[in-house]
């Protein structure tokens, strides 16, 4: 990698607090397809016919096959070096959190403690009527895939926990990630296009109350002129680069 700016490493030198909002290019370096983009998911189908309640409840069968299938994708797959290297992170600063609008629990699966999911988790499923909830590990491979698990208690339809399109996100996820991003030194926004709201708005308001915004993707987005530090390639490769940076600052002031 080549070598890092100057004033991020000053910035780096002295943060204590890191926050990294991350998106659907975090893992793609781990087998799973983003939404946008040359090969994304909304290219191909519609989140109108799949990530919608009306949609679940007019054809559930369809909408939870769609989520077994790439439920079968996520558990092949692993953390990639950019999810490690998040979660190293954590032994260099103080506080580190991880602000996520993945539902594939490989942050948490890499180390990372501190992780709040802004759309849900695909490991868990709740009943839409009385909401218990169905999160054993074996819980979805049991079902069939093209046909909806109803609750043991009300035979109510059983659904992914994941935040659909016009859904709330979980309040307590989003007023953690709002705190960490109000105090952060330096705001990290890895592989994602940050175009969906109110998730994008969590690195707006860090730069906003004065935190250093370093953004890490493919291409630019409407993030980038923003950032003050825009670093342009694969997150498995620069957020390494990162860790080893991070590494000789602080072993040098040991
Ligand atoms: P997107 O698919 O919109 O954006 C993925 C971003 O990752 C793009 O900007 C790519 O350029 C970048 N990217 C791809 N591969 C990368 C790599 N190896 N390293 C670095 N960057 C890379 O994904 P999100 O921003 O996460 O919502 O999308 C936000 C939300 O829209 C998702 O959470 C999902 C979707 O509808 C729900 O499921 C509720
Ligand atoms: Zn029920």
């Amino acid at each position: 990698m080549k070598s890092l700016r100057k004033d991020f490493i000053e910035v780096l030198k002295d943060a204590e607090n890191v926050v990294f909002f991350t998106g659907a290019g975090i893992s793609a370096e781990s087998g799973i397809s983003t939404f946008r983009g040359a090969d994304g998911i909304w290219n191909k189908l519609k989140p109108e016919e799949l990530a919608n309640f009306d949609a679940f409840l007019k054809n559930p069968d369809r909408v939870w096959d769609w989520y077994q299938y790439r439920r079968h994708i996520i558990e092949n797959s692993k953390p990639n070096p950019a999810h490690l290297a998040i979660a190293e992170m954590q032994e260099y600063f103080r506080n580190v959190a991880v602000v996520t609008q993945n539902i594939d629990n490989l942050h948490r699966r890499a180390g990372s403690r501190k992780v709040y999911e802004l759309h849900g988790n695909i490991e868990r499923n709740y009943c839409i009527e009385c909401h218990t909830w169905y999160n054993a590990p074996g819980f979805a491979s049991s079902t069939e895939d093209s046909k909806v698990p109803r609750c043991e208690k009300c035979g109510g339809l059983i659904r992914p926990d994941i935040v659909w399109f016009g859904e709330l996100l979980p309040e307590e996820d989003f007023s953690n990630s709002e705190k960490a991003a109000e105090k952060c030194n330096i705001m990290f926004a890895v592989g994602t296009s940050a175009v969906v709201y109110p998730a994008a708005r969590i690195p707006l308001m860090a730069k906003r109350l004065g935190a250093y915004l370093v953004e890490i993707n493919l291409e630019e987005t409407e993030l980038s002129p923003l950032a003050d530090y825009v670093l342009l390639g694969k997150a498995g490769e620069i957020l390494p680069g990162i860790l080893e940076e991070v590494k000789k600052l602080k072993e040098k002031r040991a």
